[in-house]
């Protein structure tokens, strides 16, 4: 049989506050509400789910250069990161972990700021604007990737 793909999920500076952070914006699903559905998700699609949040851009980045050989493929959401990390973007270059990134607010419909993401030239590709589900969305896309790498 073959092995359960291992999958690492990254989240960025104040996403531990989703549920009460931004709610207009960012809703009332809790990080812990995601981790759990992805966790579920992640059952259906034969994917282990390992997650991790740090408001520190050091921790995304040890976490990411570990991930090469623990995992077959990163989820992201670099929160704020996005549109000011190049650290974690040639964290993401060095390891070759393929990545999907995340965001639960359509950045594109925001902020000029937030408009630019360091991130998205070296991921397979972004999802932004679907809240929560982006994950779940997110999970399937790289599970789907793997599949066919
Ligand atoms: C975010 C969008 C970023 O611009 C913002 O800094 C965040 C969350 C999102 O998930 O929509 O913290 O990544």
């Amino acid at each position: 049989m073959a092995q359960n793909f291992k999958i690492l999920v990254l989240n960025g500076p104040n996403l531990n506050l989703l549920g009460t952070r931004e709610e207009s914006i960012y809703g009332k699903t809790t990080l812990k509400d995601i981790q759990a559905t992805l966790k579920k998700e992640g059952a259906k699609l034969k994917a282990d789910i390992t997650f991790h949040q740090s408001n520190e851009e050091g921790k995304l980045v040890a976490w990411i250069q570990k991930s090469e050989k623990k995992y077959d493929g990163l989820i992201i959401n670099p929160a704020a990161y996005t549109h000011t990390s190049v650290a974690i973007r040639d964290a993401i270059l060095a390891v070759n972990t393929p990545t999907v990134e995340v965001h639960l607010s359509n950045i594109y419909k925001r902020e000029e700021f937030r408009h630019h993401s360091f991130v998205s030239a070296v991921a397979i590709g972004q999802i932004a604007g679907f809240g929560p589900h982006g994950y779940t969305l997110a999970l399937m896309a790289l599970v789907n990737h793997l599949k066919n790498a």
